[in-house]
């Protein structure tokens, strides 16, 4: 493992996705415990995709009033939560097993048609958590997205202004199959425990990239040069 640090980030580099997994994992208990002394609830906020699995896969073994402990998601494909495609459903699959099953999932979809016309139903799923969050997990894909942030999006103008910005913002980023309901910066900072993870030396190319990037081209830059919360960056090969 090595370390390093910019401003705000603070780099991990782990020598293996495994020794990445138990630390994160680690780290996001250890945050939820320490809340949970003076709480009566926890919150923690975690991504889609295929990044967390292994996360999601340690910590739910960690052994925590996990009834206690209230889970949503950094962003949402607006599809049923049954769909394979679904966020919600992948949380349900891969973090809300073992010990882990007695927490509850606040999802961010409803009957509601669109994302657009569920923002404001969103950011009332959203109260049910006690703020700030106490841990908040993020994925970053290729094209510098974040949670649903993505390049060019008409969200972005709302969704990346983190003083004024909306807790929900919704999109369909040109190329992607499902409309979006997204956290916004405002939100996703609102956090005690800020950790972005990526794999693989491409995606540590387009974090570098990113540390100096214009957030309308590369939405995690945002996350990353921002001075409100501090950020651990977490990579492995
Ligand atoms: C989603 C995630 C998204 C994800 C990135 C990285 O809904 O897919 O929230 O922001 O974190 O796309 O995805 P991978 O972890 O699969 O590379």
């Amino acid at each position: 493992m090595s370390e390093g640090t910019h401003d705000t980030v603070r780099e991990i580099r782990h020598g293996d996705r495994d020794t990445l997994a138990r630390h994160v994992a680690g780290s996001l208990a250890e945050a939820l415990q320490s809340s949970l002394q003076q709480r009566s609830h926890a919150s923690l906020i975690v991504p889609g995709g295929s990044t967390p699995v292994p996360v999601f896969r340690v910590l739910r073994e960690q052994t925590l009033p996990w009834s206690r402990v209230r889970v949503s998601l950094s962003d949402e494909r607006w599809v049923p939560p049954t769909s394979h495609d679904s966020n919600e459903h992948l949380v349900c699959r891969e973090l809300l097993q073992g010990k882990a099953a007695a927490a509850q999932l606040i999802g961010l979809t409803s009957a509601i048609e669109t994302p657009w016309l569920a923002v404001n139903d969103c950011a009332q799923r959203l109260a049910q958590l006690p703020r700030p969050f106490d841990a908040v997990l993020l994925g970053m894909g290729d094209d510098g997205h974040t949670a649903s942030l993505f390049p060019g999006s008409d969200a972005l103008v709302s969704g990346l202004d983190h003083e004024h910005g909306e807790d929900c913002v919704a999109s369909h980023p040109e190329g992607i199959p499902q409309p979006r309901l997204s956290l916004g910066l405002h939100a996703l900072l609102d956090s005690r425990l800020l950790i972005l993870c990526f794999f693989g030396e491409s995606k540590w190319q387009i974090y570098q990239e990113a540390l100096t990037a214009d957030p309308m081209q590369m939405p995690v830059a945002a996350v990353l040069r921002q001075t409100r919360t501090p950020v651990t960056v977490h990579w492995a090969p």
